[in-house]
């Protein structure tokens, strides 16, 4: 599934919808360059999954656990850049255990992230030079059936 944003405030939207339909064990991978929007797109999940706490930007704060809101879900944000992969440094975290009772979005994570499970979403961007974000879905496992079902906008 492919999708064009032209804003931040639309790829947030997008981000919302996703939020929305985010259950406790599910991992989305956000994979695309420096300022593809990845953060952006947490901000929007966040906000559609209704949970605590502010999203902050990259490399500042590898990984941060927001507390679940009335839906119920936690969401537990890493920042995958400064680890190279090794997501075992996040050793204060026990991630597999924090998959179960969370939904985990992974910034930078394409690589070292699905060995959590078999069942993940890649969200893909790509920064067009006049700005305009282009979003592909990458569902694996169980997602292939649950993506046609989620209704994003687009
Ligand atoms: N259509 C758009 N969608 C998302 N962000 C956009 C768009 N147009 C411009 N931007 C801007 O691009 C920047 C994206 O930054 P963001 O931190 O979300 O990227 P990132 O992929 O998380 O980067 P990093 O790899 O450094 O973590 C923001 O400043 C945002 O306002
Ligand atoms: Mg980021």
């Amino acid at each position: 599934m492919n999708f064009a944003f032209p804003t931040p405030e639309s790829t947030m939207e997008f981000g919302r919808a996703l939020g929305r339909a985010l259950r406790a064990g599910d991992l989305v991978l956000l994979a695309g360059p420096l300022g593809a929007g990845k953060t952006t797109l947490t901000r929007g999940i966040a906000d559609g999954l209704g949970v605590g706490g502010r999203v902050s930007s990259p490399t500042f704060v590898l990984a941060r656990v927001h507390p679940a809101g009335e839906a119920g879900v936690a969401l537990v944000h890493v920042d995958a850049y400064r680890l190279g992969g090794d997501l075992s440094q996040l050793d204060d975290l026990d991630l597999d255990t924090e998959l179960e009772r969370s939904a985990l979005v992974v910034e930078w994570g394409e690589g070292a992230a699905e060995r959590l499970s078999d069942d993940y979403l890649v969200v893909r961007l790509e920064r067009r030079e006049d700005d305009v974000r282009m979003v592909t879905l990458e569902p694996h496992g169980t997602w292939e059936s649950r993506t046609p079902d989620l209704r994003l906008a687009g």
